[in-house]
């Protein structure tokens, strides 16, 4: 699909960006524009183009709003020192919005358009790209489909939209790259077997809102949910993955059991793990034997990670049977270097020895 540019005619002037750039926290503000695409059942992908970023008009029929039938991505822009502009691992988003796609009826859209549309928005918005600043800040991309038919009946949309839109943003936590305090709730699930946990679909976040408002009631950051058939099992945080490391050098992290979001960061840290001399060990692991862990300090250090994320130390986790603080409640030396070591290959700080790097 060509994505040509219809150039935005009213975009915000430097002087509104750069102040927007100095501090754009998460989700906030977006760029002068956005990536479109239209798909229908009768003419399959077209109408693709970078237009104006602007208000959808939407029939009140229109089926997303009654049936959630929608997908998305979470993909970050980096900026290196020399200027130019890179995506990490672009082509494992891609891949996750087709399995998306298919768990959620919609049409798939190659990898081929996905990074098109991705090169032009970004091109076209070059400027949004944080540069120059110490810390962690990125352009946020976040590509959706959904159904766009105005139709009621209970069945898959013929008419889809696909849009990227782009967010400058710092850190996902308002607290900035600070241990966070995890409320795990077994009271409500995010999904079920059979159920669409694995798919980046935006009920599964809906599903978690309740779940991390009590949380955050409670003074926690994020919600830990287990799973639904047992209550057992940790399977992930309200919208990033979770690890552990172990004092005998493994990094643990639940296995995909369908029901978990197959995080791009969570993959990428069980590559990293070898550079740094851990285990990398994906399986089952029970809520009682992580709060044990934490308890006798075998589990020497928790972690969530994700696009947003990054890499978040866990400082604290709680359930009804009371707190339990990992080691100190400071950021894990495992942690600390992990984290280090994936900015440094996303911001080209560190040797990119695994092909992750696209050049916009
Ligand atoms: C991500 O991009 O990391 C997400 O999963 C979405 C959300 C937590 C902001």
């Amino acid at each position: 699909l060509p994505f040509d540019l219809r150039q935005n005619q009213h975009p915000r002037s430097a002087e509104e960006r750069a102040a927007i750039l100095a501090d754009p926290g998460f989700g906030n503000h977006f760029t002068d524009h956005m990536a479109v695409a239209t798909w229908t059942s009768s003419d399959g992908w077209h109408d693709s183009a970078v237009v104006p970023y602007g208000p959808f008009t939407l029939d009140p029929a229109t089926a997303v709003l009654h049936y959630a039938q929608e997908i998305f991505e979470g993909l970050k822009a980096y900026r290196h020192a020399d200027g130019s502009v890179w995506l990490f691992r672009p082509d494992q988003n891609a891949a996750r919005l087709r399995r998306s796609a298919r768990r959620m009826a919609l049409p798939e859209l190659s990898e081929e358009d996905f990074l098109a549309s991705i090169d032009a928005l970004v091109s076209a918005d070059e400027a949004w790209v944080p540069g120059g600043v110490s810390g962690e800040q990125s352009l946020y991309l976040r590509p959706f489909l959904f159904a766009s038919e105005a139709f009621l009946g209970v069945r898959p949309s013929r008419r889809v939209t696909y849009c990227c839109i782009a967010s400058p943003a710092g850190p996902y936590f308002a607290s900035g790259v600070h241990p966070v305090r995890i409320w795990v709730s077994t009271t409500y699930n995010r999904s079920g077997p059979g159920g669409t946990g694995a798919a980046k679909t935006g009920g599964n976040y809906a599903s978690s809102l309740v779940a991390q408002a009590e949380a955050a009631e409670k003074g926690f950051d994020q919600v830990m949910f287990t799973d639904a058939v047992e209550q057992r099992w940790v399977e992930e945080l309200g919208g990033m993955n979770v690890y552990l490391v172990t004092t005998d050098n493994e990094l643990v992290t639940p296995a995909l059991s369908g029901t978990i979001l197959e995080g791009v960061t969570r993959d990428s840290i069980l590559t990293l793990a070898r550079e740094f001399g851990l285990t990398p060990v994906e399986r089952q692991i029970s809520l009682e034997e992580l709060l044990a862990g934490v308890d006798s300090g075998l589990v020497s250090e928790v972690f969530a990670c994700g696009t947003a994320a990054v890499i978040t130390p866990i400082g604290l986790l709680a359930d009804d049977s009371g707190d339990h603080k990992v080691s100190s409640g400071e950021t894990g030396e495992v942690t600390a270097a992990l984290r280090k070591n994936l900015l440094d290959v996303q911001y080209g700080r560190a040797e990119d020895t695994h092909g992750w790097m696209r050049r916009v």
